[in-house]
């Protein structure tokens, strides 16, 4: 009897084994695929200015743009994920140091990266956010695209990226922005200029850096990833639609909401807020109390 019922357990298990390798195969061609294609896009192409007021625009939008959390301090490069499931994700150097960005990495390559989210190749960036940047205006991508341009060389050298089995399945089932370029419409003509200024519609420009995580209602949701909290209702029916201006720039420049809760950092990136200017705020601010 108990012969048998392990021979039943061990058919079971076998039949899993073959199921599961079985997808997993179908997942690792489906991914190879995606990641190899190679996009007929006619690049928008942004140019490069050495204009002091554009240089002052473009760090700012780095620092509003968390493009140092990912890529480094110095935007010389950083390993940004490093685990078996995940696998080794690089965010490469920018600057033309040795291991940055080749010297004749051009206005367009920029583009093709920012605008589109593609390699000089056409092949698409892993993980590089561009569905969140290609929605910026024309004069903001210019700037940063310029500050990027004149960065001080750094040295600095990374082994090549690889993507991890658990990366690959949960961008197999669609829950794993891996291919930011997918999401892109590579047709849309970007706006000229968006005007800084207290308004609902520059807060909703600038809140395309919170959708992400807090969904595109900006009504929150289930967590992000396994491990991490539920994610925050920011519209007028959740906190901040109660909160002061004051309050509002406070808890994102300090993590420490009005309710006495401690945001951290590596769940909801205050480090990247508390960069925003008070007027970036109070337009914020303005356009989650109206939705
Ligand atoms: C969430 C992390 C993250 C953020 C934020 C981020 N990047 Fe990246 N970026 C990456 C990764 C990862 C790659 C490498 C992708 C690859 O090699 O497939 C990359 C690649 C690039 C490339 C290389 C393009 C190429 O042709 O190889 C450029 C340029 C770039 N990023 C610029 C920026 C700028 C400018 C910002 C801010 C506006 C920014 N990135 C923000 C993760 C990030
Ligand atoms: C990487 C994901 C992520 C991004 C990007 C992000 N948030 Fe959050 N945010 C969270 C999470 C998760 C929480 C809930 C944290 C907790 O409960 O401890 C949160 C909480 C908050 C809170 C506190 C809400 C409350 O009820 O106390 C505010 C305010 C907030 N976020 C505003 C923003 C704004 C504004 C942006 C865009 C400029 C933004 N967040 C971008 C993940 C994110």
């Amino acid at each position: 009897m108990i012969k048998k019922i392990l021979k039943v357990t061990g058919l079971v298990l076998g039949v899993l084994v073959v199921l599961i390798a079985g997808y997993y195969t179908k997942a690792h061609i489906s991914t190879n695929r995606r990641m190899q294609k190679q996009y007929a896009i006619t690049p928008q192409v942004l140019p490069i200015l050495n204009d002091s007021a554009v240089l002052a625009r473009g760090e700012h939008l780095i620092r509003i743009k968390a493009c140092n959390e990912c890529h480094g301090k110095d935007l010389g490069g950083k390993v940004f994920v490093d685990d078996a499931a995940l696998g080794l994700l690089i965010a490469p150097n920018l600057t033309k140091g040795k291991g940055g960005r080749p010297l004749d990495f051009n206005a367009e390559d920029w583009s093709l990266a920012l605008r589109h989210g593609l390699r000089r190749d056409r092949t698409p960036l892993l993980f590089m956010p561009s569905h969140e940047f290609t929605l910026m205006s024309e004069e903001d991508l210019t700037a940063i695209i310029s500050y990027c341009a004149n960065l001080e060389p750094v040295d600095r050298e990374f082994p090549k990226s690889n993507i991890g089995p658990l990366a690959r399945v949960l961008a197999d089932l669609d829950k794993l922005p891996l291919l930011p370029a997918e999401m892109i419409d590579h047709d849309r003509k970007l706006a000229k200029q968006v005007k800084a200024e207290v308004s609902e519609e520059y807060g909703k420009y600038l809140a395309t850096s919170c959708s992400g995580c807090h969904r595109e209602n900006l009504k929150g949701g289930d967590p992000v990833a396994p491990g991490y909290p539920e994610v925050a209702d920011i519209s007028s029916t959740g906190h901040p639609g109660q909160w002061t201006d004051e309050q509002f720039i406070q808890t994102l420049r300090t993590g420490l909401t009005p309710e006495g809760k401690t945001l951290k950092p590596e769940e909801m990136p205050w480090t990247m807020t508390k960069e925003f200017s008070d007027l970036e705020l109070k337009a914020l601010h303005l356009y989650l109390k109206s939705i």
